[in-house]
C-alpha cells in the first residue's frame, strides 16, 4: 500500500512538472504550415527545419509521392529550433483507403510531454477545418503507443473500429519490412468544414 501511495504521489508530481513546462512553453511555440509544393519549403530547408527531400518523404509518409496527392506539412518551432512536425495527406489512398490522414508526427525527444504534440494537432485541426470538402481527419497509431493515443484523444480524436483498414495497413507495413507484431488502431476526429466547397487541395 505504501508503495502504491508513493507511486501515486510521484506520478502526481510528474504531471505537475509537465503542466508547468507546458505553461512556460506554450507562448513560445510557433506552428508553420505549407503545402509540399509551396515555395516556403526552400526557406524551411535553409533553416534546417526539413532536410533535402524530407518534404516529399513526409508528404508521402510511406506512400509514393505521385499516389498520395498533395499534402500540408506542419513544423513546430521553439525559437530557432524545430521541435515537432507532421503531415496531413491522403496517405493511404494507394491502399484504397480514403480520407485525409495525419502522418509522420514526431516531437523532439527533449521536449516531449510539453504540449508540442497537442499544439501540432490543434493547428492541424484548425487548418483542416478551413480546407474545403474535408469532413474528418484520420490517423493510425500502434496499439502500444499510449502517449500518441493520449495525444490524439486530448485533441478530440476517438477510436474507430476499422478492421478492414487496419488489415490493409498491416499488410502494407509487412511488405515494407516494418513487422512490429503490433496492431495499428484507427483514430478519427470530425471537423466542421465548409460544405459549400467540394474540391479541396487533396482532390
Ligand atoms: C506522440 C508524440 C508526438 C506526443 O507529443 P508530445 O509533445 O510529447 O505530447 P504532449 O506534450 O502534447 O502531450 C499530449 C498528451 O499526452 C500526455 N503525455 C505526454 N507525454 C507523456 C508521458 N511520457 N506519459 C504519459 N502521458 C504523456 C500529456 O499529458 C497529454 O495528455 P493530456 O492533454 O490529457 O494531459 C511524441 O511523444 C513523439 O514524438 N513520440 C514518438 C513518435 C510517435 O510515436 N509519433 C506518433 C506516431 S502515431
Amino acid at each position: 500500500m505504501a508503495i502504491l501511495e508513493r507511486i501515486n504521489r510521484w506520478s502526481g508530481r510528474i504531471e505537475a512538472v509537465r503542466r508547468a513546462r507546458r505553461r512556460v512553453m506554450a507562448p513560445l511555440l510557433r506552428v508553420h504550415s505549407a503545402s509540399y509544393d509551396a515555395p516556403e519549403l526552400r526557406e524551411w530547408e535553409r533553416r534546417g527545419w526539413i532536410g533535402a527531400g524530407e518534404a516529399c518523404r513526409l508528404a508521402a509518409a510511406s506512400a509514393p509521392r505521385e499516389e498520395c496527392g498533395r499534402a500540408v506539412l506542419f513544423v513546430v518551432t521553439l525559437g530557432p529550433w524545430k521541435v515537432g512536425r507532421a503531415a496531413l495527406s491522403p496517405m493511404w489512398r494507394h491502399l484504397g483507403i480514403p480520407g485525409i490522414w495525419v502522418g509522420g508526427m514526431v516531437v523532439e525527444p527533449a521536449v516531449r510531454g510539453s504540449g508540442v504534440g497537442r499544439r501540432l494537432l490543434d493547428e492541424i485541426v484548425r487548418v483542416a477545418s478551413r480546407l474545403p470538402g474535408v469532413g474528418e481527419i484520420w490517423a493510425n497509431v500502434r496499439e502500444d503507443n499510449q502517449v500518441s493515443l493520449r495525444t490524439f484523444r486530448s485533441a478530440g480524436f476517438g477510436l474507430v473500429p476499422r478492421p478492414d483498414w487496419e488489415a490493409r495497413i498491416a499488410e502494407h507495413y509487412l511488405r515494407c519490412g516494418r513487422r512490429s507484431g503490433k496492431r495499428d488502431l484507427i483514430v478519427c476526429r470530425t471537423i466542421k468544414s465548409d460544405p459549400g466547397l467540394s474540391a479541396g487541395p487533396f482532390g
